[in-house]
């Protein structure tokens, strides 16, 4: 794998301080191979127009593209209909308006919103918003000392009152892959909806929405290889078709009078204001981009990644791993006795490794395992056994100073 990509990624050759760079901070955002940089600069020297608005050739152009793009993500995640699709700038967007336009609607005082302890902020503040405001409250699946869920629990805290069960495919933390197939259907015995936050699941596994049968998924551009400030929103299309906008604008209209306003179908009812066509024209590169390696191939490849650095970083001395479930995508956190996070870091830093360090927007977890902080390794398809054993070398350092 790293033969076949590492020239489509020049940002990973130079080096940092004199060291050769290893970038093990995709979790936070994925280096983006030169397919998509070329695509985004040839939409801009070629075909840049406004979609939807113009009958003059290059807006005609732009708009085939942009809903070329929407095609084609429906069907990397095998939705049934590009209409079930919705470009937004994030998946805290995405999630976001399912809170305003799907849940706050629907919501009475004494309901509840069902989410796990695991989530990133973005899966928590906007519920947490909406509940104050309608009396509702949420609900958190505790997260067990592998960092898997507890999944008993998270069947008993599915109740009459849940409105919403708002779930995590994989932590950007611990790296859980969630039984999320398993969640839904136990959700949906209940009647329960489901939303999956699969912004750090997207870039390492399939997902397949149709066998998932959930009624949100969402997810990110520039966790995928894509730029930043596009996310997507799937739903299922008689759901998006039941909600009323929470944003409004141009383009998502019919019709508008003083007296009211006609809204456009979905997806387009979602989409106010210009969007960021050409950032949706480098998502359409990015797809095209996993599905050339073919993503099971991806899998495959980070999955021995994995091994080869949980195996290693367990030799070191001091080191503890924060989440050794089963099933995991290639992240990889932990903490060293006695050295704050953000020390290692920024020792690591100077070695070239480019980590994070901190809650990773996620402190009612780092509270979970009472740690302040971690390091987080988070690996992609263009990292190598080198870039992890330069990773281990530079905690040995920072061990070596320390003591
Ligand atoms: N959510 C991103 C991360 O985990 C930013 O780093």
């Amino acid at each position: 794998m790293i033969e076949q990509v590492i020239n489509d990624f020049p940002i990973l050759k130079q080096e940092i301080r004199g060291k050769r760079l290893a970038y093990l901070d995709s979790g936070a955002t994925a280096q983006k191979p030169r397919q998509v940089i070329d695509a985004i600069s040839n939409f801009y020297l070629a075909d840049n127009s406004n979609v939807h608005r113009g009958v003059h050739a290059l807006s005609e152009r732009s708009t085939a593209l942009y809903e070329g793009v929407r095609k084609k993500t429906a069907d990397f995640i095998n939705a049934k209909s590009s209409k079930e699709i919705v470009f937004v700038k994030s998946t805290t967007e995405a999630i976001n308006l399912v809170a305003q336009s799907y849940l706050k609607p629907l919501l009475n005082k004494g309901d509840e919103i069902l989410i796990s302890e695991m989530a990133h902020h973005a899966n928590i503040v906007p519920w947490q918003l909406i509940a104050k405001e309608k009396g509702a409250e949420l609900k958190v699946i505790p997260v067990l000392d592998c960092g898997e869920l507890d999944i008993d629990k998270a069947h008993a805290l599915m109740t009459d009152r849940t409105k919403l069960l708002a779930i995590t495919h994989v932590s950007n933390v611990l790296g859980t892959i969630n039984p999320v197939k398993e969640l839904v259907d136990m959700a949906h015995a209940k009647s329960i909806p489901v939303l999956i936050d699969g912004a750090q699941a997207v870039l390492h596994q399939k997902v397949d929405v149709q066998d998932l049968d959930c009624e949100f998924y969402a997810f990110s551009s520039h966790k995928m290889y894509g730029p930043t400030g596009v996310g997507v929103l799937f739903g299922k299309y008689e759901i998006l078709d039941s909600m009323t906008p929470y944003q409004g604008g141009g383009d998502m209209i019919m019709q508008v009078s003083w007296d009211k306003t006609e809204f456009q179908a979905p997806p387009t009812r979602f989409e106010a204001g210009t969007p960021n066509i050409a950032g949706v024209i480098g998502l359409g590169a990015a797809i095209e981009y996993i599905n050339d390696l073919g993503i099971d191939s991806i899998y495959q490849y980070e999955q021995e990644l994995l091994t080869y650095a949980t195996e290693k970083l367990k030799t070191i001395p001091g080191l503890r791993i924060i989440g050794e479930a089963n099933h995991k995508a290639a992240v990889v956190s932990f903490v060293l006795d006695g050295i704050h996070p953000h020390d290692i870091a920024t020792i690591l830093d100077v070695e070239g490794i480019a980590v994070r360090a901190g809650h990773h927007c996620a402190m009612p977890l780092m509270e979970r395992f009472k740690v302040p902080a971690t390091v987080r390794a988070s690996m992609a398809c263009y990292n190598s056994k080198e870039d992890i054993d330069q990773l281990v070398a530079g905690i040995k350092k920072v061990i070596e100073i320390f003591s």
